[in-house]
């Protein structure tokens, strides 16, 4: 089993690492950055491409975090209304033109009975059913009319790592994707898209080079009663990620909140001991937030912020974030994954096995 984690303590920690050769495999062959195009080679047909009306993202889990990116993206390049939906709350609602709507099931290991039970569901309206997955003949491919793979590798850590990075690329392209069938993306603003795509394996490979800061910030704050998460848009999906994850394998009370609702009660749970890590990238409205961290700061709480903007000073820490437009939140979610991993290895946690979980949860 040593051989196998290649020289790193915990799978997850290998798994973290892994992400840059991940996310060059989720992206090889698919990006045609000069005409800013994709291959993803889902037959989707053109027609029905053209008179989309909805899409619905069903998930779980990290998948459902991935799926809240998705389609933040769907609507911003397609034009095409998405909702994303816990795929155990799932139901197909009357009233929607089935034969209109794209249900996508977002799933790793394309075994959850939550989301297997969600497609077949969609299946049974008449929806057209795609699975997003990492998993090779897995159920979900089986069952959905059309699967896009995200080509990740296996993921041994319960709790998932890599695969919410491959999903996320995975994702956007299909959002090229759409954009481009439904007239809705131009070639230039695609090509934006699918070089902050390109440049996201280096920037990666950046924020794991900084690894040792993390440590330094986890030895910190180790002893916090709690941590608070916060983000805008395409950073509140990863706040929330940098919460589940910690939760996960600390066991420590973490929640992620969007960063303008602090104020609607969360910040009475604030004091010096909490600290907030905040997401101050492109994509996330970061001058905004910059305002909530004011808020929490001037309640003694400490800031942590996974940054590519200037913050003046206002961090107790900053992660730099390479600048490389809309991805860069994905760089944010690695700090906040090294962030989780360290807190719980500082606790001595079983960080592969935490209790009570399991990588892929078969019963509803
Ligand atoms: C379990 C795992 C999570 C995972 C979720 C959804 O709860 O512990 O890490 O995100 O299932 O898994 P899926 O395979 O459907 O992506």
């Amino acid at each position: 089993e040593a051989a196998e984690k290649g020289g790193y303590e915990h799978y997850m920690l290998k798994e973290i690492h892994e992400q840059p050769t991940a996310l060059r495999q989720a992206i090889s062959g698919r990006l045609d950055e000069l005409h800013g195009d994709v291959d993803l080679d889902i037959e989707l047909p053109e027609e029905y491409l053209q008179s989309l009306e909805e899409i619905q993202i069903v998930a779980c889990g990290t998948s459902y975090h991935a799926g809240m990116v998705a389609a933040q993206l769907f609507e911003e390049h397609a034009s095409v209304r998405t909702s994303v939906e816990i795929a155990s709350e799932y139901e197909f609602q009357g009233g929607r033109d089935p034969w209109r709507t794209l249900v996508v099931a977002v799933t790793q290991s394309g075994e959850t009975a939550d989301t297997l039970s969600a497609l077949r569901k969609a299946n049974r309206s008449g929806a057209r059913t795609l699975a997003v997955t990492n998993t090779v003949g897995s159920t979900a491919t089986r069952e959905a009319d059309h699967t896009l793979y995200i080509r990740a590798g296996p993921e041994i850590g319960v709790a998932a790592t890599k695969t919410f990075a491959s999903q996320v690329a995975t994702l956007t392209l299909l959002s090229v994707y759409l954009g481009r069938h439904r007239s809705e993306l131009g070639s230039s603003r695609a090509s934006d898209v699918l070089a902050s795509v390109r440049n996201l394996p280096g920037a990666v490979q950046q924020a794991l080079d900084a690894e040792s800061q993390v440590l330094e910030v986890a030895e910190t704050y180790v002893d916090s009663d709690a941590f608070f998460f916060i983000g805008r848009e395409l950073g509140y999906p990863v706040a929330l990620e940098g919460a589940l994850k910690l939760k996960e394998i600390s066991y420590d009370h973490a929640e992620g909140f969007a960063a303008g609702e602090l104020k609607h009660g969360p910040l009475a749970l604030v004091t010096p001991n909490t600290p907030t890590l905040a997401v101050l990238t492109e994509g996330t409205r970061s001058k905004e937030t910059l305002n909530n961290v004011k808020e929490v700061e001037s309640r003694g709480s400490p800031v942590v912020g996974c940054s590519s903007l200037e913050d003046g000073g206002l961090l107790d820490a900053a992660f730099d974030v390479p600048e490389i437009g809309v991805m860069e939140p994905l760089v944010a979610n690695v700090y906040l994954q090294l962030f989780a991993y360290h807190v719980a290895n500082l606790k001595g946690r079983p960080i592969d096995k935490p209790r009570n979980l399991a990588k892929s949860v078969t019963v509803e």
